[in-house]
């Protein structure tokens, strides 16, 4: 089977038989310079999918302290404006998430940007922090110029993209194009530390191949140019998303230097971030595919963490959770809509589908809901969809598909949006 997480010794399963071993605990807490990331866990920059609707739905999936519904509850469960209320009638308090961040921002974009423009890129809100803002470009001054707007724009930290495979950024020596020039990173280091006060940390892959892996220089020279934290998709440029990530590169990193170093590559399961914990020593583990598939990824951690087990979502669960995304989706475009066109959310019945498709799978007869609502027209009929197939599920009328899909988290969800 694909993945790390599934040939992890699994020995703390039961924690009666098995105390989980501390070293290979999620930490509580890194610091990034004074920002406190509790618990150790991130949510990875992901293009196309990381804005604030699904960065704030991912804090508040992760709430690990909220009440799980009674039975009368789920009974009442009719209307999606109650569920909504059931999932976000909380704080961010005991997120099991420890921090946001943004989707790959241009640098050059940002620094040439109109303000109104900015916002679309740079929105957050409150319930966000700790959040950082990931920047790519190649020229050290503009990026130095965009890490000030995102300073001044109130993000915790901001975060360079070295890892990014995609041609038109790597065309322009962007993401990991710049992996094959070193000092180039030395100079965007100096111009961007010096810019700002907020911690300044970067997310690189090993090297470009093989044959040039640089990521324990890499690391060395962040940390010399006083930047506060690394992160390591444990990936080359080449493997694209190939293969399996090589975790020993992270446990190499980790040796290599004193600030926190932040794990990255093939996190599935709440097993396979131990794992990841256990085998590098990392700080803290950062999250991507996975979490669209499985938002509860990060409330698990929690729980696996404090007692060796974790619940895995029910149908409940699931509409809730389907319920509370949309409704989300729908308050940010009523919020947005006097804003300017390049302000607004855009295209969210696209929106709606494409996270239907992601959270579906899992649910028996998923892909019979995937099918209605690939053929819905309008966000109304998506909710439709919606609300009848889950209230058909817990009425107990279930016409599924033959084979049950998997519960849990099976695979990284289909449909993603390329990053490459
Ligand atoms: C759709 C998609 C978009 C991504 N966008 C970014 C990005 O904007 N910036 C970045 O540093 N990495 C980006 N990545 C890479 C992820 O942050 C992460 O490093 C990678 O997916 C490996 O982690 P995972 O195995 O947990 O998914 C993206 C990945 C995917 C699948």
């Amino acid at each position: 089977m694909a993945g790390k997480g599934f040939t992890v010794n699994k020995d703390w399963d039961n924690p009666k038989e098995h105390a989980m071993p501390a070293e290979a605990r999620v930490p509580a807490e890194m610091r990034i310079g004074p920002v406190v990331v509790t618990p150790a866990t991130v949510l990875a920059p992901m293009a196309g999918v990381t804005d604030t609707v699904f960065r704030r739905f991912i804090r508040h999936a992760s709430l690990f302290q909220a009440d799980k519904l009674s039975s009368e509850q789920v009974d009442r469960l009719t209307s999606r404006q109650e569920a909504v209320q059931i999932e976000t009638a909380t704080t961010n308090e005991n997120s099991g998430c420890g921090l946001l961040m943004t989707e790959f921002t241009s640098a050059d974009g940002l620094a040439r940007m109109r303000e109104t423009k900015r916002q679309r890129y740079l929105t957050f809100y409150d319930d966000e922090h700790p959040i950082g803002a990931q920047l790519f470009g190649a020229n050290p001054e503009t990026l130095a110029e965009a890490a000030r707007i995102v300073e001044e724009t109130g993000f915790d930290l901001v975060d360079l993209n070295l890892g990014c495979p995609a041609k038109r950024v790597v065309g322009s020596n962007g993401g990991s194009g710049l992996l094959r020039d070193l000092p180039r990173i030395e100079e965007i280091f100096r111009a961007v530390r010096k810019a700002v006060k907020i911690p300044f940390t970067v997310k690189f892959r090993m090297g470009w191949n093989d044959a040039d892996i640089i990521c324990l220089e890499l690391a060395r020279m962040a940390e010399a140019e006083g930047l506060d934290a690394v992160a390591l998709h444990a990936r080359t440029r080449e493997q694209g998303y190939s293969g399996q990530a090589r975790w020993e590169w992270i446990a190499r990193v980790k040796q290599a230097v004193k600030i926190p170093v932040i794990g990255n590559g093939d996190i599935r399961t709440p097993e396979a971030a131990a794992a990841m914990v256990a085998e590098t020593g990392c700080d803290a583990v950062m999250i991507g595919r996975a979490a669209p598939a499985n938002p509860w990824i990060f409330r698990q951690i929690a729980q696996y963490t404090a007692t060796g087990s974790y619940q895995r979502p029910t149908v409940e669960d699931r509409y809730r959770m389907i319920s509370a995304y949309f409704q989300m989706l729908l308050d940010e475009v009523e919020a947005t809509k006097d804003l300017p066109r390049s302000a607004r959310l855009g295209d969210p019945e696209g929106r709606m589908k494409q996270f239907a498709t992601w959270f579906t799978h899992g649910v028996v007869g998923g892909a019979k809901l995937r099918r209605a609502i690939y053929q819905s027209r309008t966000g109304a009929q998506v909710l439709a969809q919606v609300d009848a197939f889950f209230a058909a599920q817990l009425a107990g009328s279930t016409e599924t598909d033959a084979s049950p899909e998997e519960d849990g988290l099976p695979e990284f969800p289909e449909g993603m949006p390329v990053y490459d």
